[in-house]
């Protein structure tokens, strides 16, 4: 059978928020470059991932024209709460660092750059098969693919870009890298409610019982999360239950109760630390999940995915535009400091409010002792504040 040869400067596999973005600038920069993903469009838009934005990210989509809709549509949230002994304890990320942060779920995101991508023509090839990438180390990396309608092709490019997420081929195609992970002892559960907003702003709980995330989504539909065990069914847990668990985690003095809802979806979130090191063998570049995993406690991911593309789209507008190579070369130990930054935060917010089973009454005071150390100082609330809605780019 015959292979549809494509020439490009930049092939890019994983057509999700990174990838997308990454080609939206390049493109904008005048590198002409392909796209290439498994997945459907419906798919991609309808799976339910983390919802907060640090302000870097939001002024990276409404400033290079991607959509103003993150500005309308999303919701500004100047702090959040850190609940804990029944009490709640607001850091105000304004007053504190004078940032904010953005909840504009990411399957919102992809879907405001798929539409530039396509206002713009950008070459997106979506619910391709087989895919395969070869030759990295060569000036004509190649992606092998099988279109939807059975084509097979082969994209011949000068740089080849892996923001093909958490299971990346790429990642696989960097063979002296290093694999640093951690597993936890928990997972999240999380659910979608047809209710009004329990809380204005996110709510952080450490309870007895485990932690408890309440985030929103808009008037009508409201995120909660619960830390349970990763084996967890979710589906055998009824509505009541679901309800139950989640208030108990965020009962208190002060009465605060959870407005509950129809809940119409449930599901057990995975829950790691990863990072590949380095982010790049000759010529292929990793970006976001493909080189990194972090723990949705610090709402991160999405973030330094668009922080790793920011990185990456300068080094290669210097590249194809006089051969510079000392921004690609920089790419990786550039990338990995923030990733480094943010795995530390994420760790960190995760130790501070999930319980292990098996914690000892030590443990569990020391984690309180840690949770008043940062809400009794303004050093302290700082430190989270500064974090949270993201440290500037370099
Ligand atoms: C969400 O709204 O889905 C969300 C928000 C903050 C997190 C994680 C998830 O830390």
């Amino acid at each position: 059978m015959s292979t549809t040869i494509v020439s490009t400067q930049v092939g890019i596999l994983g057509g999700g928020p990174a990838g997308l973005m990454l080609s939206h600038l390049l493109a904008r920069a005048g590198i002409d470059n392909v796209v290439v993903e498994k997945r459907d469009h419906a798919t991609i838009s309808t799976t339910h991932r983390a919802g907060i934005l640090e302000h870097g990210s939001v002024q990276m989509l409404a400033e290079t024209g991607v959509d103003g809709r993150v500005l309308t549509d999303g919701h500004r949230h100047d702090g959040i709460d850190l609940r804990f002994g029944g009490e709640s304890h607001r850091i105000d990320f304004q007053d504190l660092v004078g940032e904010s942060v953005w909840l504009y779920p990411q399957n919102e995101v992809f879907v405001d750059l798929a539409a530039a991508r396509a206002r713009d023509c950008g070459d997106v090839r979506c619910s391709v098969s087989d895919t395969e990438v070869l030759d990295v180390a060569t000036d004509t990396p190649k992606i092998r693919l099988t279109e939807a309608d059975g084509t097979s092709v082969e994209v011949r490019c000068r740089i080849l870009v892996g923001a093909d997420g958490s299971h990346s081929i790429c990642r696989q195609a960097v063979p002296d890298r290093t694999d640093h992970f951690i597993e936890y002892p928990f997972a999240w559960f999380g659910i979608l409610t047809e209710a009004p907003p329990s809380a204005p702003e996110l709510i952080y709980a450490r309870s007895e019982h485990g932690f408890a995330l309440i985030s929103q989504r808009s008037d009508t539909v409201q995120r909660m999360y619960f830390q349970c065990d990763p084996g967890e069914d979710a589906s055998s847990w009824s509505e009541e239950q679901i309800w139950d668990e989640l208030q108990r985690r965020v009962d208190g003095a002060d009465g605060f109760e959870l407005t509950r809802g129809r809940i119409f979806e449930q599901m057990v979130l995975p829950f790691r630390s990863y990072v590949c090191e380095p982010l790049r063998h000759s010529n292929l570049f990793l970006v976001g999940d493909a080189g990194h995993t972090v723990p949705p406690t610090g709402a991160k991911g999405l973030n330094l995915a668009l922080a790793d593309v920011k990185v990456l789209a300068e080094a290669l507008t210097s590249f194809f535009g006089d051969g510079s190579t000392a921004l690609l070369d920089g790419y990786s130990d550039t990338a990995l400091r923030r990733v480094w930054k943010a795995q530390n935060f994420s760790y960190w917010m995760t130790s501070m409010l999930h319980t292990r089973s098996d914690a000892t009454a030590f443990e569990r005071k020391r984690a309180l002792g840690e949770l008043a150390t940062i809400t009794e100082s303004r050093y302290g609330q700082q430190y989270l504040a500064e974090g949270y809605t993201g440290w500037p780019s370099k």
